[in-house]
């Protein structure tokens, strides 16, 4: 019978085959698809497997570092962090159209991973952590949701780069890529970590994303992401995190009136993305996120709950 460990076996061997004594440049997001690739890679040509981590200024409080010291203290891999905040920002400043959003850290990625992997002496190959589903959905391409946003923000990055490509997972469906993690000796943290998009706090930041906004949505996605954890619902949703809205309230603090930001909490089941509804949480899990919330992030004084659909709602808010 097929097993994940004999696929684990053999897509190694095969990549030795494929890359040879070549280099790879990889990029390096965090998310599980891409860390087993690089951890497969890994194992089968060494060091000439050179990841690239862009953080492009829309990352999670402290997601830079868990990410990058993680895989390189504890698997070895070869990662160059490129600090590319204010280039991307630079770049958004003004900017509020979703689509115009995604478009603009798109390119941006393009141009810097290029500028990279161009300073990495005789690259060959670019590694991608593709998965089956990608892969149908690129070849069929106009699906529905290719219309509605455009996920695949690094979608161009091969030709422009006249590199080959290897992707070790084509052939896996993402329940596949967790049991390749379990094989391979990844922690749980990045087994059962959700879904992030490519462009990151920019599509929560509603409206114009400037470094002030993010840093409230930072906070208090947060205290979104530690009640999670320590009540056990991580793993249970598909997906949980805060949404920082372009308007302000009134509110009141002992004896005055304040007139700040509101933050929607936006948690979901899902099983593919395609269809999702809102996570029935326990009351007292919501309404301790809302109070920390609202104490401890300065700049906010209003949470309320996304209890809409997909479809007709979409699981970000753009
Ligand atoms: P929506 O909002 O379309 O999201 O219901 C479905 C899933 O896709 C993620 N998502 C993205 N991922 N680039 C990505 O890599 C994007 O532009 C993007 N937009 C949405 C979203 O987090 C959810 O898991």
């Amino acid at each position: 019978t097929w097993s994940m460990s004999s696929f684990v076996d053999t897509t190694i061997e095969a990549l030795k085959e494929q890359v040879g004594d070549a280099k790879v440049v990889l990029g390096l997001s965090g998310g599980i698809d891409s860390t087993v690739a690089a951890v497969m890679l890994h194992k089968a040509i060494g060091k000439n497997l050179h990841c690239i981590f862009v953080d492009n200024g829309l990352l999670r409080m402290g997601e830079r570092e868990e990410v990058v010291g993680f895989l390189a203290e504890h698997f070895d891999l070869n990662v160059k962090m490129v600090d590319a905040s204010q280039e991307f920002l630079a770049d958004l400043k003004g900017v509020e159209d979703p689509e115009r959003k995604r478009k603009l850290i798109g390119y941006k990625f393009i141009e810097v991973f290029d500028r990279e992997a161009k300073a990495i002496e005789g690259v060959k190959f670019l590694g991608q952590g593709t998965l089956y589903p990608d892969v149908i959905e690129s070849e069929s391409f106009k699906g529905p949701s290719a219309v509605i946003k455009s996920h695949h923000n690094v979608g161009g990055l091969p030709e422009k780069m006249n590199l080959k490509l290897v992707e070790p997972l084509r052939e896996l469906f993402k329940d596949e890529v967790r049991r390749a993690a379990y094989e391979l000796g990844l922690p749980e943290h990045i087994i059962w970590r959700q879904p992030f998009p490519g462009p990151g706090l920019s599509i929560r930041v509603i409206g114009e994303v400037t470094e002030e906004r993010l840093q409230i949505l930072r906070l208090a996605d947060r205290i979104v992401q530690n009640e999670m954890l320590a009540s056990d619902w991580y793993r249970k949703v598909w997906q949980g995190f805060a949404v920082l809205l372009p308007l302000k309230t009134v509110g009141v603090m002992g004896d005055d009136r304040t007139y700040e930001n509101v933050i929607a909490l936006r948690i979901v089941d899902s099983l593919d993305a395609m269809t999702a509804d809102w996570s029935r949480l326990p009351s007292e899990l919501l309404a301790r996120m809302s109070n920390r919330i609202i104490r401890e992030v300065k700049g906010v004084n209003r949470v309320v709950l996304d209890i809409s659909s997909k479809p007709p709602s979409t699981i970000e808010w753009e």
